[in-house]
């Protein structure tokens, strides 16, 4: 395609227009003029396209009204998306090692455009040498906003998989609670008919109270966990006990009986009028057990969601603003810990932590610091083999506190660690590795916190170590 296409009428433009965009308004009448002379403008319609991406780069553009939308990806495959508002200096410019434009540009509403040929850069630079700077911080105020647009959507790229991990963790526990919901239900369904049966077999008052005290003792007992042998061993000698009675549906009485901690002397301790109404009995106490033993697993799982959640509360300490505080660095390494559980678990990792006992709190940004051990415990878990080991440890030293994140992965090869600190260095898979992870945490750590971040790392163990001050950086953070 024609760039501007063809369609689009060229029209002439004035010194008066020019002097709007910021970067030529204190230029003299002769020059904006002389500018103005090698320019032709466009205007565009709402949604027309000035360029599409991969369109050679051979002009400089300059809005004079309106808004241009670019959106593509580069080179790399990375999402290009931005706009260039009224006044603001585009496309190609002097020195750019640019060639084609990376998206497609469209007007915003109704948009007008001069644009400059790229071939005249030599005589533009000549004539008015001011030029020369102004358009090459342009340039690097381009580079900064694409890499800040970049760390962005890798901080959210991090945060998704966070949030993935989360909902599995919240998963279990919410399953659960439904499970026994539908179970107690079931359950309590039998109730009309159970207490019709009690009536009807003539069951004593004296009989339910039996039956309730040994609830109740059942109730007090601690629970012990059974293995699957034993378990089936129990069940199959109640099951028995329970046929020696005449006891319709026996197995799953039995089934219940164990699931509560309940065994055949309990059983035998309980008088029996008539047989009718022994197994009415049993199957009341049955009913009552398992109801118990339900909402005891209905409270267990959702003080299980509640922790959860109070993990994400401190891990992103979205209950605070962001702002500089006494950190509690423990509670962080924990809540970052909680968060990565279910990455630990699916990659068969052992994680081991060792905090010094009265850890001092740090002056910092905690949802940032955090940010920087998920990202230090997250490269260990992608480092390991199943069976490997994570050791985090936080300790004071002197006047800062040492935090450290160890594992006993391969390590990184000499020439590789001069360059894991840059950005976009990664040596993982495209779509795994941003390549940020250490940028965005040296960052933090030195610029935010005036603290230092460094690694040891030879085959078989690297380990991170962060050292942040007590009191916080001496000046300012960035
Ligand atoms: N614990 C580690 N063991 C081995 N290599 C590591 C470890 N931590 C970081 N690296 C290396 O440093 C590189 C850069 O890390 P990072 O900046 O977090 O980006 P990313 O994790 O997206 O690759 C990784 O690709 C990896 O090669
Ligand atoms: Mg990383």
């Amino acid at each position: 395609m024609n760039t501007p296409p063809s369609e689009l009428q060229a029209e002439p433009v004035t010194a008066a227009e020019l002097r709007a965009i910021a970067a030529l308004a204190d230029l003299s009448e002769p020059d904006l003029a002389w500018i103005a002379g090698q320019c032709s403008a466009y205007t565009l319609e709402e949604g027309q396209a000035l360029f599409q991406q991969h369109d050679p780069a051979e002009h400089m553009h300059f809005l004079l009204e309106g808004e241009l939308e670019v959106c593509g990806s580069d080179p790399e495959g990375q999402p290009v998306a931005y706009r260039v508002r009224q006044g603001e200096v585009s496309g190609q410019l002097p020195h750019s090692r640019m060639t084609e434009f990376s998206g497609s540009g469209r007007a915003v509403g109704r948009t007008r455009i001069a644009v400059f040929p790229a071939a005249r850069f030599t005589d533009l630079l000549q004539r008015v040498p001011v030029l020369e700077s102004r358009l090459v911080a342009v340039m690097t105020g381009r580079v900064r906003e694409q890499t800040r647009a970049q760390e962005q959507q890798a901080r959210m790229l991090a945060l998704g998989r966070l949030a993935a991990g989360l909902a599995h963790e919240l998963n279990n526990p919410a399953s659960a609670i439904r499970r026994t919901a539908a179970d107690l239900r079931a359950r309590l369904r039998t109730l009309p008919e159970l207490v019709a049966a009690l009536c009807e077999a003539g069951v004593s008052r004296t009989h339910l109270q039996q039956l309730e005290a040994l609830s109740e003792q059942v109730r007090q007992r601690p629970s012990r966990p059974l293995g699957t042998l034993e378990r089936s061993e129990l069940e199959d000698t109640l099951s028995d006990r329970l046929e020696d009675w005449g006891v319709a549906c026996g197995a799953e009485l039995a089934d219940t009986f164990v699931d509560v901690g309940l065994s055949v002397q309990d059983l035998e301790a309980l008088p029996a009028e008539t047989a009718e109404a022994r197994e009415v009995g049993l199957r009341w106490l049955a009913l009552t057990l398992a109801a118990d033993k339900a909402l005891e697993d209905v409270d267990q799982s959702s003080e299980r969601i509640a922790r959860l959640i109070g993990s994400v509360k401190t891990y992103s300490h979205m209950d605070r603003a962001a702002t500089f505080e006494e950190v509690d660095l423990r509670a962080g390494l924990e809540s970052t810990l909680t968060m990565l559980a279910h990455k630990v678990r699916e990659r068969g990792v052992t994680v081991r932590t060792e905090y010094e006992p009265d850890l001092p709190p740090v002056r910092g940004f905690g949802g940032e610091l955090n940010q920087v051990w998920t990202n230090l415990i997250d490269n260990a878990l992608d480092a390991l083999e199943p069976g490997g080991r994570i050791r985090v440890t936080a300790r004071r030293h002197g006047e800062q506190v040492a935090v450290t994140v160890e594992d006993n992965g391969p390590g990184i090869a000499p020439e590789v660690q001069q360059c894991i600190f840059e950005p976009f260095f990664t040596t993982k898979p495209v779509g795994q590795g941003s390549g940020l992870g250490l940028d965005i945490s040296h960052s933090i750590v030195t610029r935010r916190h005036g603290g230092s971040l460094q690694v040891d790392s030879r085959p078989g163990r690297t380990v991170f170590t962060v050292l942040l001050p007590l009191r916080g950086p001496q000046e300012a953070p960035a």
